[in-house]
């Protein structure tokens, strides 16, 4: 017990400071050393028992000191080389910031549409949306339909129940029904969204594809406001100006037209923008019908208005030059990636 002294400890405090731990292996051989229960500091304080209450005091500090300093060197080194193994075991630097996430891009008909609303909603449109399973009333009914309409048939239509008729929507014109039932003139509302027919699949149409429906009703709207609402739209989507209506039938306008821009012949080799035509359809459209404004509770001796639906994948196949509608709907990597 005679090196039970305040030097032997301050000794072997300077011996624990001067240690170098680098390895787990150099770790376990100062806590064999020092801290084990066989190690050097228990046997110090198993000697203390031993000594006079005046020697207690004497070394009672240093040697607690000891061993908190042990003790504290032993955790530093152990956190140091768990760190420094980590870190080398996957090559990685733990401190870099996170990745970040793929969150992919916005797909080409989301686009279209993005845009499309845009361009009314500086005009004063704003988005308004309707369900995709409709009733008879709001998708056929109240928008014209005769009963012996061809789109009335489960040929061209998928029905959700018979008798009540409840369909998947075949275009987006129930919500120019919902927004006449439901608000006061002046409405001008678009609504984008996703609608169904009972249709062969094929390169050019599908089972499902999306339009936007836009409606304008207030006082004295005329045709003419029609046209030169489209016109503002053709010349900001396509950046083209010459347009032509053709007369066309839609149960719930009146006249009704149909709109092509005018492409030009440049791109015609293929035949594929405008079939050789110079021509491209791009929407339909029409006043709307006095007997829809009725049947959703607008006098049609005061309000008039317009409406119009753009198919979107057509609109985005001519954008990209997209051969094939299909390709919109599969979900293929390769070929969202590029938009
Ligand atoms: N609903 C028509 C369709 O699905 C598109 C359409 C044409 C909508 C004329 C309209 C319109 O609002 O006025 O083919």
């Amino acid at each position: 017990m005679a090196y039970l002294n305040v030097e032997f400890i301050q000794n072997l405090i300077a011996e624990i400071q001067s240690s170098r731990i680098n390895t787990s292996e150099e770790l376990e051989v100062f806590r064999l050393k020092y801290l084990s229960k066989k190690g050097l500091i228990a046997q110090l304080f198993e000697d203390f028992k031993n000594v006079s209450g005046e020697k207690k005091k004497e070394l009672g500090k240093p040697l607690n000191e000891l061993k908190k300093l042990a003790e504290k060197i032993f955790d530093d080194a152990k956190n140091s080389i768990a760190a420094a193994s980590l870190a080398e075991n996957k090559g990685e630097d733990y401190t870099r910031p996170a990745g970040l996430l793929p969150v992919g891009s916005r797909h080409p008909v989301s686009q279209m549409i993005e845009e499309i609303v845009e361009i009314f909603s500086r005009i004063g449109f704003s988005v308004m949306d309707g369900p995709e399973i409709e009733d008879d009333w709001h998708n056929f009914t109240a928008l014209n339909f005769p009963p012996e309409h061809p789109a009335r048939d489960m040929q061209d239509t998928f029905f959700v129940t018979k008798n009540p008729d409840i369909a998947l929507r075949t275009h987006t014109s129930n919500v120019q029904v919902r927004a006449m039932e439901s608000m006061k003139p002046p409405i001008r509302i678009l609504a984008p969204g996703r609608v169904y027919r009972n249709e062969a699949i094929s390169a050019r149409s599908h089972c499902f594809f999306h339009q936007i429906e836009g409606l304008y009703i207030d006082k004295k709207v005329s045709f003419a406001d029609l046209k030169q609402t489209l016109l503002y739209f053709t010349e900001s989507f396509f950046g083209k100006s010459n347009i032509r209506m053709r007369p066309s039938y839609f149960p719930f306008t009146e006249p009704s037209a149909e709109v092509d821009v005018y492409w030009g012949m440049n791109n015609e080799v293929d035949y594929r923008i405008t079939k050789g035509t110079g021509w491209l359809e791009i929407l339909g459209c029409g006043m709307v019908d006095p007997n829809v404004l009725k049947a959703c509770g607008i006098d049609p001796e005061v309000y008039s208005g317009f409406a119009f639906g753009i198919g979107i994948e057509r609109i985005a196949m001519n954008r990209y030059q997209i051969p094939d509608i299909r390709m919109l709907s599969e979900n293929d990597m390769r070929f969202l990636k590029q938009f």
